[in-house]
């Protein structure tokens, strides 16, 4: 049975249990990952990575994947990309089994992968090319590549080759050549992992401006806490590995636009910064660690 056949016969199952309930049917989420597992061959035998990760996620919510180094944050990912196969279980988006890489699934990789011999504005016109060649004018692909460099504050610099510009700035190219894309999902993998305070916070600020003027559903991995709970609707705390899976599902409840300043002080946000610090560093601390 397909996964598709498998999440449908699910989901039936589903209209018939709740079919007392105020709507009177199940709503499947617009990304909905559902028992997924995934085996790497190796050298010593074949390492389960992950073993039956469930997560739903609705269309325009930010989710953050938080969890220690090596629990499969990147495999997860990866398996939404569509670069990995699930051993078991699979990704479903808007209806239609993820099986292959693809237009709709934009990822920003932490080592901002521009290619050197383009520059800012050329390495995002190849995305574009590649995905609007038949739909979109000259004249529409240029303004389309300006308006996303302009979103990340980039216009300046669009004609520099990445030699030529900073690292958060290379980052921010990556972000914009995401971007225009047009995805239907953002999957960042620890964006602004590599970056200075001060670059991290105006690019975690823009990133939250646009993706309330866009609403992206997005996916992002990070080792930041307080980056987690800024800027996400939702946080999935990831048990440690081998055969790592979701642990805990944290809502972050608080209004937008979040201001990091005012919500310095501000219970709720420190309530749920220690909800995320108590899972990593209690609940699913390393053998390593005392
Ligand atoms: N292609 C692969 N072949 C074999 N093992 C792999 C492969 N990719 C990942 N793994 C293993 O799966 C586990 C999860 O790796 P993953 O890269 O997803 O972790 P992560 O949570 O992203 O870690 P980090 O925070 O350090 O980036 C690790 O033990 C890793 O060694
Ligand atoms: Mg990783």
């Amino acid at each position: 049975m397909s996964v598709v056949q498998m999440l449908k016969k699910e989901e039936t199952n589903l209209v018939e249990e709740n079919s007392g309930d105020r709507q009177g049917h199940y709503q499947r989420a617009f990304l909905d990952l559902s028992g997924v597992s995934i085996e790497f061959p190796t050298k010593k035998g074949s390492f389960k990575a992950l073993d039956n990760v469930n997560l739903k996620i609705g269309k325009g919510e930010f989710v953050s994947i938080i969890g220690h180094s090596g629990c499969g944050k990147s495999t997860v990912l990866n398996i939404v990309a569509g670069l990995y196969q699930a051993t078991s279980g699979g990704v479903i988006l808007n209806g239609k089994e993820v099986d292959e890489p693809g237009p709709d699934r934009a990822v920003v990789f932490q080592n901002h992968s521009l290619l050197p011999w383009l520059t800012c504005y050329q390495n995002v016109e190849l995305a574009v090319k590649a995905i609007f060649k038949k739909r979109k004018s000259k004249q529409e692909m240029k303004e389309w590549i300006e308006h996303k460099l302009r979103l990340v504050h980039m216009d300046h610099a669009m004609h520099k080759y990445p030699a030529e510009i900073s690292g958060g700035m290379k980052q921010r190219v990556g972000i914009a050549r995401a971007l225009a894309m047009e995805p239907t999902v953002l999957l960042m993998d620890e964006p602004f992992g590599a970056l200075d305070a001060l670059t991290r916070a105006h690019l975690q600020d823009s990133v939250m401006e646009i993706q309330a003027d866009l609403n992206n559903t997005v996916i992002m991995i990070t080792h930041d806490v307080d980056e987690a709970v800024l800027l996400s609707d939702k946080i999935v705390m990831m048990t440690n590995g081998p055969a790592a899976s979701v642990g805990e599902v944290l809502h972050v409840d608080l209004e937008r636009p979040r201001d990091r300043l005012v919500l310095a002080n501000d219970s709720g946000y420190n309530a749920y910064r220690s909800e995320v610090l108590k899972f990593l560093y209690e609940r699913q601390r390393r053998p390593d660690e005392k």
